[in-house]
């Protein structure tokens, strides 16, 4: 559904980008107007966007549904409604994560051209759940190689964004031992990797029937979580316990923790209690918790994708396929907690 042409024209002087409209200038959406369950989620034709000077028209090929968009679409934690509106949402289209081709370029655009295969991820203003979708060039979005499918490309930023930003907090250093709770999740399974690729030894956790595909994520040591009841029946040390699914809890990680040992965790506690923890961590010097707030940065997307080329990152996929008309189903999928790595969709 090919439906804006774009033209750059090249002299300095003039650089426009031209859109020349041929034919409808609708897309297909996944839109919503209210918080709620994934029913309040409908597709829609709404009208394109057009990009402002500073940025680029991609047309999108693949996105996830993940945890973000689920959080901001039911608005479960109020705090979020501060972001996306207190009564309302303020955006009608999420999707964070996108891969696509750049196909319009606003007139003070540098670092794009027409035709760029790209990837971002957009948790302030989404619009990933779309046919077409515009950003800013500054903001979170980079090339890629053919080498890697949209699909695949798509899945690089978001599990593996904070994974990154959590483990960056924790100061990894070569040699370290890491637990890694949840191993199977788009977080965990993007951290098992990166905690590799920085020369840690790393233990995971995750359901029986996924210990294989775990191994093979790299990590060095596999437990089922449904036989470890509490998480000193591991008989070992770690100096960085990081609970990407959010499941145990400071007070479980605490004697597991080498002296100065960290724990982070992807949710706020049972009674809400990690980010309080979090700011009492600072002034501590022992074990202790942290709750980073994540940054996306260009500079992150251009390290992950930097790291799926040389082959240290394969986000994990998950094997259920839903197609865009779906999307409803994909939330509700994602929101059994079952899902494996991320959940793509294509929309080729
Ligand atoms: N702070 C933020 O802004 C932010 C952003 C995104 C996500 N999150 C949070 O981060 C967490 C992880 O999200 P995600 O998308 O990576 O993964 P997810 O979809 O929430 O996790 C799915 C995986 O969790 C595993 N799991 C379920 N119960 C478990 C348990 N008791 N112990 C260990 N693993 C268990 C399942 O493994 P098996 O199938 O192997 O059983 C499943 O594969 C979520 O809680 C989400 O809300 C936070």
């Amino acid at each position: 559904m090919a439906f804006i042409f774009s033209e750059q024209i090249t002299n300095p002087s003039v650089r426009v980008a031209k859109f020349l409209n041929q034919g409808l200038k609708k897309m297909k959406a996944a839109y919503f107007s209210q918080y709620g369950s994934p029913d309040v989620i409908s597709i829609k034709d709404i009208p394109a966007p057009t990009p402002l000077p500073n940025q680029i028209l991609i047309k999108n090929k693949a996105c996830t549904v993940n945890r973000t968009d689920s959080g901001f679409r039911s608005a479960e934690y109020f705090v979020s409604r501060f972001f996306s509106g207190l009564f309302k949402p303020k955006f009608h289209v999420l999707g964070t994560d996108f891969a696509g081709e750049v196909v319009g370029i606003g007139a003070d655009v540098k670092r794009f051209k027409i035709g760029d295969s790209v990837f971002g991820f957009d948790d302030s203003l989404f619009g990933g759940h779309a046919e077409y979708l515009v950003i800013d060039e500054n903001k979170v979005v980079t090339t890629f190689p053919d080498s890697i499918p949209y699909t695949i490309a798509a899945c690089i930023f978001e599990g593996g964004h904070y994974a990154l930003s959590n483990i960056k907090a924790a100061n990894l250093h070569p040699g370290q031992t890491v637990l890694i709770n949840g191993g199977t999740g788009s977080i965990g399974s993007a951290a098992i990797q990166i905690c590799k690729h920085f020369g840690a030894h790393v233990t995971a956790l995750c359901g029986g029937e996924h210990l294989d595909i775990v191994k093979d994520l790299g990590a060095d040591e596999v437990y089922d979580y449904t036989k470890i009841k509490t998480l000193s029946e591991l008989n070992k040390t770690f100096d960085f316990v990081f609970d990407a699914v959010g499941k145990r809890s400071f007070a479980e990680a605490k004697p597991i923790l080498k002296e100065n040992g960290i724990y982070i965790s992807t949710e706020l506690g049972k009674h809400l209690e990690n980010p309080l923890l979090g700011i009492l961590g600072n002034y501590k010097k022992r074990k202790r918790v942290l709750f980073p707030i994540p940054v996306s940065k260009a500079e992150d997307a251009e390290f992950l994708r930097d790291l799926v080329i040389n082959g240290s990152y394969k986000p994990l996929i998950d094997p259920k396929k839903f197609e865009f008309e779906e999307i409803a189903e994909a939330y509700r999928y994602i929101e059994t907690g079952q899902k494996i790595g991320n959940v793509v969709l294509s929309l080729e």
